[in-house]
């Protein structure tokens, strides 16, 4: 296992719409356990593959934050919602910012497992909010995008101030 250079805004890959994954190779197999390793590594709770420089639809996240607990999921995609609250959220390819992000209280998304093997999940709190980041990526969106347009300059001056 490795700990992988992490892409940080505003690296193009990050703006891109990540690829299905159509089947776990020895490749994918890697780059999963990397993934695992550099999200500790970084103290992240989520991560996803185009933050590695990989624009495949491949998430990892540890809500419990304790290594061995974390969840590996491919192509997800959310089904539905609940609720709203607002919490702040940083972001590994955002160091030194955070924002007050609205996202839905609880999700209910399907994917497939590390095996391919399709999963459906309802999770809510830490849980629903790493999700929703999560694909964010995927779709080359970033929390930046989800803030209003003063907050927005604010996160990119404290990022740019932590460089
Ligand atoms: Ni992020």
């Amino acid at each position: 296992m490795a700990v992988l250079k992490l892409s940080v805004y505003p690296a193009s890959v990050l703006a891109q719409t990540a690829k299905e994954v159509t089947e776990i190779t020895e490749v994918e197999e890697r780059l999963i356990e990397d993934m695992i390793e550099t999200m500790y590594a970084a103290r992240g709770v989520g991560l996803a593959a185009p933050q590695v420089g990989i624009s495949k639809k491949i998430i990892v996240c540890s809500p419990e934050t304790k290594k061995g607990s974390e969840y590996v999921f491919i192509n997800p995609e959310i089904i539905s919602v609940e609720g709203e609250e607002r919490d702040y959220e940083g972001c590994l390819s955002l160091p030194g910012a955070a924002g007050n992000i609205k996202r839905a209280k609880k999700v209910t998304f399907r994917a497939r497992d590390r095996n391919m093997k399709p999963v459906k999940m309802t999770v809510s709190g830490l849980f629903a909010r790493i999700i929703q980041h999560e694909l964010d990526h995927l779709d080359g969106r970033l929390i930046l995008d989800r803030a209003g347009f003063s907050e927005r300059q604010s996160m990119i001056d404290s990022f740019r101030q932590g460089k």
